[in-house]
C-alpha cells in the first residue's frame, strides 16, 4: 500500500479492509468501519544489517512464584488470580458509567494503603472531580499519586523520572494520544499506539499497568477489543446500570483463571464487595410463582444460586418474539425446539421472554434444565415447587446430560435451605450423587419429557423425592 493511502478500520475489532462497508466481516459489528490514513509504508524486508543474537534460556524460573500485588479487595484478587502481577498489563473494560473509575480508585487506594506505590492518571476527569469522588469513597487519606494527562509522552516522561511506580492506572486509554500519530485520540491507531508505549514501559520497569477501556457500541472511539491481544489480562466490568450489582469477569488472563467472577454492589459510598453472592440473585420473600426456577450454577470456583424467570405469552400469529436478558438467545432457541419436539408443547405461536435475575450473565450449559423448567412452569401456569433448585444440560435428542461439580451445587442449595433438586440422572453410587447432602431429595430425570411430567403433576407437598428417571 502506498504511503498515506486511506484504509478502512473497524472501531470495534481493529480489522482492516480495503473498502468501506456497513458491516464488519470480522466481528459482525454494524456501522463500525471508519477511514484512517495509514502512515505505514509497504513492508521493506530486513535489508542487509545483522541483528543481536538472542540468549535462549530454559523454562525453569529462577524466581519461583510470580510476584504479585494483592489489592486486599478479595473479589478483585479472586478475578486476577491472587493479585496483580508485576510488569503485567490489565485492561478493565466496561460500559461508560458502570463504575470502572470508582473500582480502580478504590483498588489504587487499597494498594497504596498497603505500601504499594500507586499512580492514578486520568485523562477524563479533572483533579477536583477525582478528589470529590475520593471524598465520597472516604479515601482522601490514601497515599495515591494523582495526575491528569492525555499525552503519553508526558506520562512516560513523568513515570521515568524518579522512583518507578508499582501500579499505574490510566483512565481511559481512549483519551490518550501519541503526538507522533496524526489521528485523533480514540481512533484505532491512537488507542493501539498509546497502549503499546504504556505496556512497553510497564514491562521494562516492572510496574503493573491498569488500563480503563470504554466499551462503545456506537460513536467515534475504538473499543477495547482492539487491545485484547496486547494486554496480559482482560477484565470486563458488567452489570445493568440501574441495578446495583456489578460483576468483574476475567475473559483473558495470562496469570490466572478466566472463569472467576468478582461480585460488587454499587452503594452511595462506592463499590462494596459481595463475598457470598449466592443469595443475591434469589428472591426469598416471594413464594413460588409460575415461570421462576432457581438454577444452581457455578461461577469460577464458587457455586451461585440464580433465579431464572420465563414468561410464555400468546403472541401475534406468525412472528413470535424471543427476548433474552442474561443468557444466550441461540441456546434459548434450542431449548424451545427440544421442548416442542419432545413434550408436545406448542411454543412456536407464543412469545417467550427469559430473564436472569439480578443482572447476571450465565454462560454455563448446565442452566438449560433450569431454563426449561421456568418455561414449562410459565406455560403450564404451575410454579416450580417451593424449595427446589434445578441444573442439567439438555441435548438435541431431549436427553438431560450430567454437568460437572454437582456436589458443590447441591451443597450450596442445602446451605441456603433448599430441600429438593431436579437433576440429571447419572449412574454410579447413590446414582452418582454421592455424597449428596441428606437434606436434599433428588428428582433425577433422563429425558426432557420427564421434566414436563414432573412439573405438570405435583402432589400437595410439591413433588417428593421419587426418582422418575431410568436407573
Ligand atoms: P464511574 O466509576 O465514574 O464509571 P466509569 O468510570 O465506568 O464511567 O461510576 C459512575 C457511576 O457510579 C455514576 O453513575 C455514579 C455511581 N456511583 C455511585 O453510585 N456511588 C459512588 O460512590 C460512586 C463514586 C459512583
Ligand atoms: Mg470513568
Amino acid at each position: 500500500m502506498a504511503r498515506n493511502d486511506p484504509r478502512f478500520v473497524c472501531k470495534t475489532c481493529g480489522a482492516t479492509r480495503p473498502r468501506w462497508a456497513g458491516k464488519c466481516d470480522a466481528c459482525g459489528a454494524w456501522n463500525s468501519i471508519i477511514e484512517e490514513t495509514s502512515r505505514e509504508g509497504a513492508p521493506k524486508g530486513l535489508g542487509k544489517g545483522k541483528g543481536r543474537t538472542l540468549d535462549f534460556v530454559d523454562l525453569r524460573s529462577a524466581q519461583g512464584n510470580v510476584a504479585r500485588y494483592p489489592s486486599g479487595m478479595v473479589e478483585l484478587d479472586r478475578v486476577t488470580g491472587g493479585g496483580l502481577v508485576r510488569g503485567s498489563s490489565v485492561l478493565l473494560a466496561g460500559d461508560p458509567g458502570i463504575g470502572k473509575s470508582t473500582l480502580l480508585l478504590q483498588a489504587a487506594s487499597a494498594l497504596a494503603a498497603n505500601g504499594v506505590r500507586a499512580d492514578y492518571i486520568s485523562g477524563e476527569e479533572g483533579i477536583e472531580q477525582i478528589r470529590l469522588r475520593a471524598d465520597r469513597l472516604g479515601l482522601t487519606e490514601a497515599p495515591v499519586r494523582l495526575a491528569t494527562a492525555t499525552s503519553v509522552r508526558d506520562i512516560l516522561t513523568s513515570l521515568e523520572s524518579g522512583k518507578p511506580a508499582d501500579v499505574i492506572v490510566v483512565d481511559s486509554i481512549q483519551t490518550m494520544y501519541l503526538d507522533t500519530l496524526d489521528s485523533a485520540p480514540g481512533t484505532v491507531s491512537q488507542v493501539r499506539g498509546a497502549a503499546q508505549e504504556l505496556i512497553r514501559h510497564a514491562k521494562l520497569s516492572g510496574s503493573v499497568l491498569l488500563l480503563v477501556g470504554h466499551v462503545t457500541k456506537e460513536g467515534q472511539i475504538a473499543g477495547p477489543r482492539v487491545l485484547e491481544h496486547m494486554v496480559d489480562a482482560v477484565l470486563y466490568f458488567e452489570g445493568e446500570r440501574n441495578h446495583q450489582f456489578r460483576i468483574v469477569r476475567a475473559v483473558k488472563n495470562r496469570f490466572g483463571p478466566t472463569d472467576e467472577i468478582g461480585v460488587f454492589e454499587m452503594t452511595g459510598a462506592g463499590l462494596a464487595e459481595v463475598s457470598n453472592p449466592s443469595a443475591l440473585f434469589l428472591n426469598p420473600e416471594r413464594g413460588p410463582v409460575p415461570g421462576a426456577a432457581v438454577f444452581a450454577g457455578i461461577e469460577g470456583t464458587r457455586p451461585v444460586l440464580i433465579e431464572i424467570q420465563a414468561l410464555v405469552a400468546p403472541g401475534p400469529p406468525g412472528s413470535p418474539r424471543r427476548t433474552v436478558v442474561g443468557w444466550d438467545s441461540g441456546r434459548l432457541a434450542m431449548v424451545l425446539a427440544v421442548l416442542e419436539a419432545h413434550t408436545g408443547f406448542s411454543l412456536s405461536s407464543s412469545d417467550v421472554f427469559l430473564n436472569v435475575a439480578g443482572g447476571l450473565r450465565i454462560g454455563e450449559p448446565a442452566a438449560d434444565l433450569a431454563v426449561a423448567a421456568a418455561i414449562v412452569s410459565s406455560y403450564s401456569k404451575r410454579p416450580v415447587p417451593e424449595g427446589s433448585t434445578v441444573f442439567g444440560e439438555i441435548g438435541l435428542s431431549g436427553e438431560v446430560r450430567p454437568v460437572p461439580q454437582h456436589a458443590a451445587r447441591l451443597k450450596e442449595a442445602a446451605k441456603l435451605g433448599f430441600s429438593q433438586a431436579i437433576v440429571p440422572n447419572v449412574g454410579g453410587g447413590r446414582n452418582g450423587y454421592e455424597p449428596a447432602p441428606a437434606e436434599i431429595s433428588l428428582s433425577r430425570i433422563a429425558l426432557i419429557d420427564e421434566l414436563a411430567d414432573l412439573l405438570a403433576s405435583p402432589n400437595e407437598t410439591g413433588f417428593v423425592g421419587v426418582s422418575v428417571g431410568r436407573t
